[in-house]
């Protein structure tokens, strides 16, 4: 599994957390950066790892913000990405069983690394149940198809 991860400098905080499980899991990782404190604008980070993923070299993401909140709106602008954002494990696993999320969004200022840990680990062992999921996710994509150009 090919894992790209991103964040500003809100979510930093995070970050040897999430290579830590990711490793655990055996992924192969590439860390976009940011790789300091120092300010930087989270849709840079949300775009290089959202088009990691929709170009399918990657096949799932990890970015982090402050909230996680803006780097994931950023990366949803990406045709094909599905950036949830989650603060606690059941988020994670759901959004990977009902929206096959292909990125997670986590915040540095409002979840601790073990929390993040956790989270991670929750979103990458479960299972996608496609079904009547697979409708809805057909849907979203049908809204793609009517607005990105
Ligand atoms: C940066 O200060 C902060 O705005 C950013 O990390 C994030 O929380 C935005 O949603």
């Amino acid at each position: 599994m090919r894992v790209a991860i991103g964040c500003d400098h809100g979510g930093i905080v995070l970050k040897s957390a999430v290579l830590e499980t990711l490793q655990e899991y055996g992924a192969e990782v590439e860390d976009f950066g940011t790789y300091s404190e120092a300010s930087v604008d989270y849709p840079d980070y949300a775009l290089k790892v959202a088009e990691a993923v929709a170009s399918g070299k990657f096949d799932c993401g990890v970015i982090m913000c402050g909230t996680g909140i803006g780097i994931s709106i950023a990366a949803n602008k990406v045709k094909g990405i599905r950036a949830a954002v989650c603060t606690n494990t059941f988020m994670g696993e759901m959004t990977k069983r009902h929206n096959n999320a292909n990125i997670i969004a986590l915040g540095g200022r409002v979840i601790t690394p073990d929390e993040a840990k956790a989270i991670v680990k929750a979103w990458l062992t479960a299972e996608y149940e496609g079904g009547r999921h697979q409708n809805r996710l057909d849907k979203i994509s049908q809204i793609e198809d009517k607005y990105f150009k």
